[in-house]
């Protein structure tokens, strides 16, 4: 990723015009050979045999690249033991590391916090490698001590990890020093006494310097607020409660642990209630905004897809206008709607590759709700519970295409060069 010299004022946290997904555009959203993804099968083998794993993400320096740490790189994932039911795996959420020389071998770190986490539970966010030292971005989710699980979540950070690596080896150690970093304004952002409808959302914190300002934010899946008797989306309630936002907070001293709240980059009032894992790829010259959606969190009247979604913009602070007009960028084949999700895109030479965990397969239904129904061998055995095959993906200014996939696990060092891809079939090429 370029890190040009700034000569621009910060652009985040002014009063821009508030970007937004209409329902227009939301409107648009289709399957095309250019947005769906091939299907997945089994892989033989996974670095985590007793536990599942979904919501992943790179240990990456400040200009948002993969951090090498003498020929070493680094994941971290949400996990929980695989005996659990697969559905069940949000309540005991636990971060851990995985490691790998190749980008193909992983070895399993265990879990990179030894107690002392905030929340009852720990969801997603981000890595940071910086001067020698790690930090991790969580969501610390429920309260820490409340007898019940609660759905609360802040925006919670931890310091003073420690990298060291022998020539098989690499671990993570602290001691760590956990801290809430943000939590819900109510006035940009929902609280949860605020929510109307589904649960509210305050959560995966991501790391990112502006590669052309300098300035240091950190992105987040959030609401906005729309309060009772508002007259926003023609005064329907039921398409209010649809108020997912992309939030983000600001370190004017370039501090990690220190962040400031800023207004939402982006919204989707009266269109889509979730927009998770909010993350972006500076790529010649624009901004490009992603971020995950599910079918079931689409407001009354748009159908949409558990799907990787995207945006790009001149600035940071946007305008930002959907990619392929609706905003689909990846989704999963109609026969096999939610084997892939948690989608996240960084750039790799002349494409962006996309990792995600791999979901429920061998199931064609048109919601997860009807998962539940399945006995409990089903629900576990349709489970993937790893990691996806990585999806190339073409960009071309306002438009993307999904140019074939690598293994799953295989997330590449820097300059690797990746096999040709069949230009009649594109996506049909799995190296
Ligand atoms: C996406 C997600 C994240 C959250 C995590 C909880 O898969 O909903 O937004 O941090 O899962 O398990």
């Amino acid at each position: 990723m370029p890190n040009r010299p700034s000569n621009r004022e910060p652009n985040v946290g002014g009063d821009p015009p508030r970007s937004r997904w209409s329902r227009e555009q939301a409107a648009g959203i289709e399957r095309t050979p250019e947005t769906v993804a091939p299907i997945i099968y089994p892989p033989e083998s996974t670095p985590a045999k007793d536990v599942h794993v979904w919501d992943t993400w790179l240990l990456r320096d400040r200009h948002g690249r993969l951090a090498d740490l003498d020929g070493w790189r680094v994941v971290f994932s949400l996990t929980a033991p695989k005996d659990l039911l697969p559905g069940k795996r949000h309540d005991v959420a636990r971060i851990r590391y995985f490691y790998s020389r190749d980008g193909r071998q992983w070895h399993d770190g265990g879990p990179v916090f030894d107690g002392g986490a905030l929340g009852q539970r720990q969801w997603a966010g981000s890595a940071l490698y910086d001067d020698g030292d790690v930090y991790l971005y969580y969501t610390a989710a429920g309260t820490e001590g409340a007898a019940e699980l609660t759905y609360t979540q802040r925006l919670a950070g931890a310091s003073g990890g420690k990298v060291t690596t022998t020539d098989s080896s690499l671990s993570i150690d602290g001691p760590w020093t956990h801290r809430e970093l943000l939590r819900p304004d109510g006035e940009w952002y929902e609280t949860e006494p605020q929510s109307r409808g589904m649960i509210y959302t305050f959560r995966d914190p991501w790391f990112y310097e502006d590669p052309e300002t300098g300035e240091v934010c950190l992105l987040f899946e959030a609401n906005a607020p729309v309060p009772a008797g508002s007259d926003r989306c023609g005064g329907d309630p039921a398409r209010q409660e649809f108020n997912g936002a992309v939030g983000v907070a600001v370190s004017p001293s370039g501090d990690p642990m220190e962040w400031e709240l800023r207004p939402p980059i982006l919204e989707s009032v009266c269109t889509n209630q979730e927009l998770e894992r909010p993350h972006v790829v500076y790529w010649e010259g624009r901004y490009y905004l992603f971020v995950s959606s599910h079918m079931h969190t689409f407001a009354p009247g748009i159908e949409g897809y558990d799907a990787l979604y995207g945006f790009v913009a001149d600035s940071l602070g946007g305008p930002y206008r959907p990619l392929n007009d609706s905003g689909l960028v990846v989704t999963n084949p109609h026969n096999a709607p939610f084997q892939a999700y948690s989608w996240m895109a960084f750039p790799h030479r002349e494409e962006i590759l996309v990792e995600s965990f791999f979901n429920y397969f061998d199931f064609a239904g048109d919601s997860l709700d009807e998962i539940a129904h399945l006995s409990e061998r089903e629900q576990r055995r349709r489970f993937g519970g790893t990691l996806g095959p990585t999806i190339r993906l073409g960009v071309d200014g306002d438009r993307t295409r999904v140019l074939g996939t690598l293994d799953h696990w295989h997330i590449p060092t820097l300059n690797e060069p990746l096999p040709d891809f069949d230009v009649d079939d594109p996506a049909g090429a799995v190296p």
